[in-house]
């Protein structure tokens, strides 16, 4: 049996009807730029987290920087996150102008190491990006705790994590603003590019819409110089539509994440992802780590089983980051999960028959190993 690493059409196929209806009323209307659903879809994410205000923009990238730039986060400042994160969380400090500044992984997680934090701040510090990677929340009470004591904003990347609770709340609402991606294979994924900041403080929310709308709140004046970085109704409103599915799916992926955890549980050379006390994971990857990972990816790829790498070269490593001048050895935790790191298939309709087929086959690769 063939596993797919995700299978987005058997999400879809039972909304179609649903979602082609909403697209033809906004066809039939050319509402394709700021039309009601954008609004209705905001208010609709808003209800769902739990916060007040959000505003949807053209992608993840740019809700983290639209934020960034929001908060005054700019040339000279800096931001901490991991090394292990995927490209665009440094992407968007390097975009406000800021410098990226990695603080290594905590043992046993792929979120940053709190006890690391301190010794990496200095006076231009301004921002932290936790990054709840691969749905898992990252440690926030200390994260939030060190940035109070040291007046800096807390950043969640939460684009892979939308769902994820943390001590019953929602991440993305505990820190100073939360930042999510629709991108397609993403918990809540829309048709093509899409992304929303979520806060508390609704005068950084109108300073993020105005930096997404070409510094506008109003048409013909603009009140800044920002960018266009708009969600298209389209998205929008196919968005509404799948946000009254996402817990459904989450859970799916949550039953499909303790199934790996009973069926690989035997398999000690097989490390499972930990998910922290107080902690809900909403699975966006369910990422094992294994010594030798090249050669069980080769052997699932061979047999029809797809497996993804998130991410295998950390940032640090990046050629685009070579001026930082950050050699091997730098972050040994970071560097580690990412040789070791497999992402097994993970979507919301995956079948329990796919599930044992990959575990059987890891189990037969572990067996060749032994003899
Ligand atoms: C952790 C993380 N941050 C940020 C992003 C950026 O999101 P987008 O692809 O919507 O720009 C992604 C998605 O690729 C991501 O996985």
């Amino acid at each position: 049996m063939n596993v797919p690493f995700v299978d987005l059409s058997r999400q879809y196929r039972p909304l179609l009807p649903d979602l082609m209806a909403v697209f033809e009323n906004i066809i039939g209307r050319c509402a394709f730029i700021n039309g009601s659903e954008v609004k209705e879809f905001e208010r609709h994410m808003a209800r769902w987290i739990g916060l007040p205000e959000v505003c949807c923009v053209s992608n993840g990238t740019h809700a983290l920087f639209l934020t960034l730039k929001a908060l005054g986060v700019g040339p000279g400042d800096e931001v901490i996150t991991v090394p292990n994160t995927a490209f665009p969380t440094s992407e968007a400090i390097n975009l406000s102008g800021a410098n990226v500044v990695f603080v290594d992984i905590a043992p046993g997680s792929f979120s940053v190491d709190p006890n690391l934090l301190e010794q990496a701040i200095t006076p231009k510090t301004k921002a932290i990006i936790p990054v709840h990677l691969y749905g898992i929340p990252a440690d926030m009470d200390k994260i939030i705790s060190i940035a109070e004591r040291h007046d800096l904003f807390v950043i969640e990347d939460v684009a892979q994590a939308m769902g994820a609770t943390y001590k019953r709340q929602r991440v993305g609402t505990l820190g100073t603003a939360g930042c999510f991606s629709f991108f397609p294979s993403k918990n809540l994924g829309t048709f093509g590019d899409g992304g929303a900041v979520a806060s508390a403080d609704s005068k950084f929310i109108k300073m993020v819409r105005m930096l997404s709308n070409h510094g506008r709140l109003e048409k013909y004046t603009h009140l800044t110089q920002g960018t266009n970085s708009r969600l298209d109704t389209l998205k929008a409103a196919q968005l509404s539509i799948c946000l009254d599915h996402l817990d459904e799916w989450n859970s799916e992926r949550r039953s499909a994440a303790s199934l790996y955890g009973e069926l690989l549980s035997p398999y000690d050379e097989i490390i499972m992802p930990k998910v922290p006390e107080g902690s809900e994971s909403v699975w966006h990857l369910y990422v094992v780590r294994y010594k030798r990972r090249d050669e069980l990816a080769t052997f699932l790829n061979e047999r029809g089983i797809k497996t993804g790498l998130h991410y295998p070269l950390p940032l640090h490593l990046q050629p685009a980051y070579s001026y930082l001048g950050l050699e091997e050895g730098s972050f040994p935790g970071a560097e580690a999960a990412c040789r070791e790191v497999l992402s097994l298939p993970m979507f919301p309709k995956i079948t329990q028959a796919e599930i044992e087929t990959v575990v059987d086959t890891i189990k037969r690769f572990l067996g060749n190993q032994r003899n």
